[in-house]
């Protein structure tokens, strides 16, 4: 569809007055024009394809000169490791691994002060909950606040990564560390603006299948499907066939989402659960619908895009408990089960490269930067 800049700007200037979202979801501003991930190239331009355009961008802090290794050398005993921990896993029902940028602080305390709550209300065995931000920073003041901020809330996991796009390997390292370290029956990998009843999720995930369950909010265009990662359940054997594919050729990609559907295709078995009652886009920030409701959760499993003023109202509103549920609707009837990476436009195109190499795909400095600054992930 859109091969080039000026083309892109066009685009973005007829969409400008819907799209655009003016805030930052990873880090900083300047200014960038792109699509989502979700645009498909040679794809009909049928209604269903309607590009979300997208203004900002962002600079990751990787091009500071505050760099200073030394420094480093206190993080890295704090960083996760993959030893497995055998008969000393803790059994959950479901873990939860919330992805974070070091520098969203504010994000995570609007997470402490809403959702998260549930995560200690019942029985130890139910939930654990976790954020995973990149432990390798070599801004020194942002590397002191993250370490501060682990040690007060204890709810906080470095990785060892620098930031970066490179978001499959990103989520395979947080599979790596869950499978090493708990024993759970589902694991649930949410952004940093995703607003969760997890109260709900909890009363119903003990009928849930317990095997073969991929369960989110799925893209469904011009004859391909694809989970997107801001939302994932996975129950644990899916997990264990990702992880037990051959190091070798086990293949990464800079997005986690078609990272996933390419591993998914060689799996046979999988129930995908595409779930109506999780709110995608546009965020729900900028949704008239958010501003002013009552009992979220009574209609919403979930909703994406809640940045900090809206995570902490829906909150308010949640009235977060137990509801009635159907089953799962089947798959088909909602879109193919087709996957091909080949067939995004430029922009979200990679080739697919061994996760064993620690793969880079030459995306320079630049960070991804999420729906709040306009970027449609
Ligand atoms: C990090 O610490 C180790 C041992 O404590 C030391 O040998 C090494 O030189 C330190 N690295 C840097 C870059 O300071
Ligand atoms: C380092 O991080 C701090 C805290 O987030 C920020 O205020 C500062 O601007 C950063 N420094 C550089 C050079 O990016
Ligand atoms: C919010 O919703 C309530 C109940 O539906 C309504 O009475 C009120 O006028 C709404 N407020 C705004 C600002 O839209
Ligand atoms: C909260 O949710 C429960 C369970 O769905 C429902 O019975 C109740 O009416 C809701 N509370 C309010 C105030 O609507």
């Amino acid at each position: 569809m859109v091969c080039n800049k000026k083309r892109v700007i066009i685009v973005a200037l007829t969409f400008a007055s819907v799209w655009i979202y003016m805030t930052f979801d990873y880090f900083t501003i300047s200014l960038h024009i792109q699509q989502r991930p979700s645009e498909v190239q040679n794809a009909p331009t049928s209604a269903n394809t309607t590009p979300t355009v997208i203004m900002a961008a962002v600079k990751y802090q990787t091009d500071i000169s505050e760099t200073d290794d030394s420094d480093m050398n206190e993080t890295f005993h704090q960083l996760i490791d993959f030893k497995d921990l055998g008969r000393n896993k803790r059994a959950v029902l479901l873990l939860i691994i919330v992805s974070t940028a070091p520098a969203r602080f504010e994000r995570r305390q609007a997470i402490r002060e809403t959702w998260w709550k549930h995560c200690s209300d019942g029985n130890q065995a139910q939930v654990e909950c976790v954020f995973m931000t990149d432990g390798l920073i070599t801004n020194r003041t942002q590397r002191n606040l993250i370490l501060n901020e682990k040690g007060k809330y204890k709810d906080v996991k470095l990785q060892r990564l620098k930031g970066g796009r490179e978001f499959g390997f990103r989520f395979l390292n947080q599979i790596k560390w869950a499978a090493a370290k708990f024993n759970f029956q589902y694991l649930l990998r949410i952004d940093d603006d995703y607003f969760l009843c997890l109260k709900r999720l909890l009363s119903e995930l003990p009928l849930r299948p317990k095997q073969t369950l991929v369960w989110g909010f799925f893209h469904c265009e011009a004859g391909i499907t694809w989970m997107d990662e801001a939302f994932m359940i996975f129950s644990e054997d899916i997990i264990q066939t990702f992880l037990a594919q051959n190091e070798g050729s086990m293949l990464c990609h800079p997005h986690a989402d078609q990272q996933i559907m390419l591993w998914l295709s060689n799996i046979l078995q999988k129930t995908y659960f595409h779930d109506t009652r999780l709110h995608h886009a546009p965020p729900a920030s900028v949704v008239a619908q958010f501003s002013n409701i009552s009992n979220v959760c009574d209609s919403y499993l979930g909703a994406h895009g809640a940045y900090v003023k809206t995570m902490y109202y829906l909150g308010l509103r949640a009235n977060d408990s137990a509801k009635e549920f159907s089953t799962i609707p089947d798959f088909a009837r909602f879109c193919t089960t087709k996957f091909d990476h080949r067939v995004f436009n430029p922009e979200w195109r990679y080739e697919p490269k061994p996760c064993k190499d620690n793969p880079t795909w030459n995306l320079g400095n630049e960070m991804w930067f999420g729906k709040e600054a306009g970027q449609g992930r």
